[in-house]
């Protein structure tokens, strides 16, 4: 897709799976294209460049259109519980204990405050490293201590270090689990849940799964599981952390929920005054409930449809040209992610400032993932065929640039070392 001057918001289809208008995209207000210079391509943030789904904005205008924006009646949160309860019975085969969903602003929200319930200062946290940015720095920021189980390349996929996590449980009292993993993409197969669960059972942790990309499957083998789905005595030591804002593309909305199968860290939430934690507004919950519906769903289909169409792009550019220019990865089996190692092009520990500057393309930085993050970055992929093709393109063609430019400055480097004037020359090392 040729990139275009601005002269107006553009246009937009109604789904624009296929296809997006550049102008549309610029002319956006949130965060990702607003940050983005004019002749920048971005795939940094964790939205998608889909308009929000069609039920949602309807939802959302006959919310508008009523004129009733007062305050909402409070079955509200039962309505929420039901709807999340038949969706995790119709997807994931688990029936979660009814009466345990508290309704939030969002997910981040939910690991502060559980994070501030369950540890101390100077208590560990458990997690896989590179990471979601905003769970190390909230582990670091509380003052808890970060300890970090590596997710290691082993030459087929990402690999979560389950030996270092055994050793490092001995020093935790939470887990935080990211189940499918931001950002390398790998849904945990029911075998290393079960290897989890027992490192948490043999070192009484309580689990926080964060599980809001559980909805973005896009390859085998498997199927997503609910850590609290695994046995009856884990799922009283784990929060499960869910939210429409990933799967519905509703970033900005704020309404996330939270099993909380925890009875200690249930009445410790009971205990705090009712009006601390904040929660969801209106809007919030109605884009969310328009998400679990039948219309909500049948998007999702489309959308999942569009991303394993565009993984299976980014996989062959991985195993091409991706390859051929010093970038290395694997296409995620869940969410829109994809963890790219720059380490073999030689760009040093922040590829994403690099590509920013020579292939304006803008990819989240591997630097803010935490341990293992240097020398790589995390491309957003939720975008139209047609784009990622001009951001892969990019890539490579920068790549090439720098390699040719590289190879010629060595082999000018030679020619000055073995020149007419060098050779043979008495006291000069040719
Ligand atoms: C793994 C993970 N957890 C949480 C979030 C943030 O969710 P929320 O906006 O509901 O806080 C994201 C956003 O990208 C995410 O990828």
């Amino acid at each position: 897709m040729a990139l275009s001057a601005i002269d107006g918001p553009g246009t937009w289809a109604d789904e624009g799976f296929d296809d997006l208008d550049e102008k549309w995209l610029r002319s956006k207000p949130g965060i990702k294209w607003g940050l983005a210079a004019p002749d920048v391509l971005p795939c940094w943030v964790a939205d998608m460049d889909y308009p929000a789904p069609r039920p949602v904005r309807d939802a959302l205008s006959q919310l508008a259109e009523s004129g009733d924006l007062g305050y909402p009646r409070n079955d509200r949160a039962a309505l929420l519980e039901e709807k999340w309860a038949a969706r995790m019975a119709q997807r994931y085969a688990w029936s979660p204990a009814p009466g345990h969903l508290r309704v939030f602003f969002d997910l981040i929200q939910i690991v502060q405050i559980v994070t501030h319930l369950a540890t101390s200062p100077g208590d560990g946290v458990l997690l896989f490293a590179p990471a979601y940015p905003p769970f190390p720095h909230t582990v670091e920021s509380m003052g808890r201590r970060l300890l970090a189980a590596p997710v290691v390349d082993d030459g087929t996929g990402w690999s979560f270090d389950m030996e270092t996590a055994a050793d490092l449980a001995a020093q935790a009292k939470v887990l935080l689990l990211v189940n499918p993993h931001n950002p390398t993409g790998r849904r945990l197969a029911r075998t290393e849940l079960l290897a989890l669960g027992d490192i948490v059972l043999r070192h009484n942790l309580i689990v926080i799964s964060d599980e809001i990309h559980a909805d973005l499957g896009l390859a085998g083998p498997g199927d997503h599981v609910p850590f609290a789905s695994l046995s009856e005595e884990l799922a009283q030591r784990t929060l499960t952390l869910y939210s429409a804002s990933k799967s519905h593309n509703l970033g900005g909305m704020g309404c996330a929920v939270a099993h909380v199968g925890h009875t200690g860290i249930e009445r410790q939430l009971a205990d705090l005054p009712s009006h601390l934690l904040g929660g969801a507004g209106v809007a919030a919950v109605a884009a969310t409930l328009a998400s679990w519906s039948a219309e909500g769903d049948a998007w999702l289909e489309r959308c999942v449809a569009r991303l394993q169409d565009n993984r299976r792009i980014l996989g062959d550019w991985l195993a091409g040209e991706g390859a051929a220019s010093g970038v290395h990865g694997y296409p995620p089996e869940a969410t829109y992610l994809s963890w790219l190692d720059f380490r073999p092009a030689g760009l040093g520990d922040d590829p994403a400032a690099w590509l920013l500057e020579e292939a304006r393309v803008m990819l989240s930085s591997g630097l803010s993932f935490g341990p293992g993050g240097p020398g790589f970055a995390r491309l957003n992929f939720a975008t139209s065929p047609g784009l990622l093709r001009e951001i892969l393109s990019r890539i490579s063609a920068a790549l090439a640039g720098r390699a040719l430019a590289s190879r010629a400055l060595a082999s000018r480097a030679l020619d000055r070392r073995a020149g007419p004037g060098v050779a043979g020359v008495a006291g000069v090392d040719a």
